[in-house]
């Protein structure tokens, strides 16, 4: 086994112990300072292409982009797990996500998440055989955006539970080490975590509902207040800092040509 599948298997066996913790990261500083703050799994999300890039939705995002950001972040981890979204359209076929997934750990991924359940069963199954960790992503998938006509919360029908049902046990199945599980209404979000075998992280599916939680940095710091979702209470305002800090700083500028005057 390698470092990133020992990792792998730390992760897989955590499923009862203390809640996991993964935070994105898409740059050098940031992910040396989640790293130190001691967070169990470092994600270069490609929610990259809102928080970074100024795209509307994921379905911007290139491997070009991903690899580019992965390479920063990985310079910046000692010690979490480091994962990297596998963007759109470049998992497509078992091969082309075999493909995709070698360049991101060319570029320092230990792992690599994609969106889907039992559809993705087989390209789970050969890119965990190939010696790559994954994580799996069910409930509410970005990606499919543009598809379903915008964000829509999952687990509010039987078809949706029966879905969720057969999607964790074959993500599971196919060898994924963690699955998350985003904005699926809390009651199923903890029936998926109770019925699994690997641990479930959730990003809004309730609070206490998986074995481990997931969080876009920008979110929790209050960098992009443009596009917070409706269910993060931001830990500060970094907005407002930077705003402040510039305004401040023209303002002292302005004030020393006025002085040579
Ligand atoms: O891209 C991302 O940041 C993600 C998280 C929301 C899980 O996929």
């Amino acid at each position: 086994m390698n470092n990133a599948q020992n990792k792998a298997e730390v992760i897989r066996n955590s499923k009862s112990g203390k809640p996991l913790t993964m935070l994105t990261a898409y740059d050098y500083p940031t992910a040396r300072l989640l790293d130190e703050a001691g967070v169990d799994m470092i994600l270069v999300g490609d929610s990259v292409g809102m928080t970074m890039l100024g795209f509307p939705d994921t379905t911007h995002v290139t491997l070009a982009h991903m690899i580019h950001h992965v390479e920063a972040v990985a310079r910046g981890i000692k010690r979490a797990f480091l994962i990297s979204d596998l963007p759109i359209n470049t998992y497509r076929t078992v091969e082309e996500a075999l493909a995709s997934s070698r360049f991101l750990v060319q570029a320092g991924a230990e792992a690599v998440k994609l969106e889907g359940g039992c559809e993705q069963e087989e390209k789970i199954a050969a890119i965990t055989q190939a010696g790559i960790p994954v994580v799996a992503h069910i409930g509410l998938l970005p990606q499919k955006v543009l598809e379903e006509g915008g964000y829509k919360i999952k687990g509010k029908t039987d078809a949706e539970v029966q879905k969720l049902i057969k999607d964790i046990e074959a993500v599971a199945r196919a060898g994924a080490c963690c699955c998350v599980i985003e904005c699926t209404i809390p009651q199923i979000a903890r029936k998926l975590t109770n019925h699994s075998t690997i641990p479930t992280i959730g990003i809004g599916s309730g609070q206490g509902t998986c074995d481990g939680c997931v969080a876009v940095i920008s979110d929790i710091i209050g960098a992009c207040p443009w596009s917070l979702p409706g269910f993060m209470h931001p830990k500060a305002d970094v907005a407002s800092i930077i705003s402040n800090c510039a305004r401040e700083w023209i303002a002292e500028i302005h004030a020393w040509n006025q002085e040579q005057s």
